[in-house]
């Protein structure tokens, strides 16, 4: 069996992707699914987030895969639990952006990296920067899906029709394939009423792309990254463990239906 590989995409900063990364991939392995993540961001958050400690992973991690230095079963980590595994990555991976513009197939280099390792893990989760650059092409080249976090805020949507239109690209070029898994409604407060017809409109115009799941805005969620740890090892009770768990059984049970719908 090979890996189902979803981006967390999404260009705008702060939105949630890193922390829906980490929490989603927890809840996963809590659910027995073999899991990776692979950390994009040169700002490296997933890694510190999931208790990586910088000098150990600083000479082999996700950019010398890319660049092809380093092979990719030498970039993975152990983390706290025991069928989540980590590529990590620091401010390097700035570098392989300009390294990679001048050399061929430079959008499908994740996707190399990975393909030895995907019959390993149920699945990989990539948890990409800010922008639509080279290193978010890759994800896309290398995914299967794609999950896009939306911070329920005025100007939630804006954005969002550039980066359907970059998958229009990718769709009819690298990767025909590539589907918006679902938009992931995050830091929901349902005291506010903004936060509820943002959630509202974003609905009436996505419908059934929308994730039933919506993350609250929960400060347990802020906290743990500081503790090295995901939501459900720093408190299982809290409203964000309970919808990240939410989050990982809709993705599964999507699976496991249409893979008897398939059989
Ligand atoms: N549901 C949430 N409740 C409270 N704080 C959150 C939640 N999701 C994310 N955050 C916080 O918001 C900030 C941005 O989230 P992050 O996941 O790093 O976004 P991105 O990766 O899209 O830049 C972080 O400080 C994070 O801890
Ligand atoms: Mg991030």
């Amino acid at each position: 069996m090979s890996a189902q590989i979803i981006a967390m995409a999404n260009q705008k900063g702060g939105v949630g992707k890193t922390t829906s990364a980490i929490n989603l991939a927890a809840c996963f392995v809590a659910a027995e699914r073999s899991t990776l993540l692979v950390d994009l961001d040169p700002q490296g958050n997933a890694s510190v987030g999931l208790g990586m400690e910088a000098d150990k992973f600083r000479h082999q991690n996700i950019y010398h895969a890319l660049i092809g230095s380093t092979d990719v079963n030498q970039v993975i980590y152990d983390t706290q639990l025991e069928f989540l595994k980590i590529i990590p990555s620091d401010n390097n991976l700035v570098g392989a952006e300009m390294e990679l513009v001048s050399v061929m197939a430079r959008e499908s280099k994740l996707k190399t990296a990975l393909s030895s390792i995907t019959d390993q893990y149920e699945y990989i989760i990539i948890d990409c920067p800010p922008s639509l650059g080279l290193l978010t092409l890759n994800a896309f080249c290398a995914a299967d899906s794609f999950i896009v976090p939306l911070q329920t805020e005025y100007f939630a949507m804006e954005g969002l029709a550039q980066l359907l239109n970059t998958i229009k690209l990718i769709n009819s070029s690298l990767n025909p394939t590539l589907f918006m898994r679902g938009i992931l409604l995050t830091m929901f407060d349902s005291r506010n009423n903004l936060h509820k017809q943002v959630a509202e409109e974003v609905r009436n115009h996505f419908g059934d792309q929308v994730f039933e799941t919506v993350i609250p805005r929960n400060v347990k969620l802020s906290e743990c990254p500081s503790f090295g740890k995901p939501i459900i090892l720093y408190d299982i009770e809290s409203r964000g463990s309970q919808a990240y768990l939410s989050l990982a059984r809709e993705i599964i049970v999507e699976r496991v239906e249409t893979e008897r719908f398939l059989n």
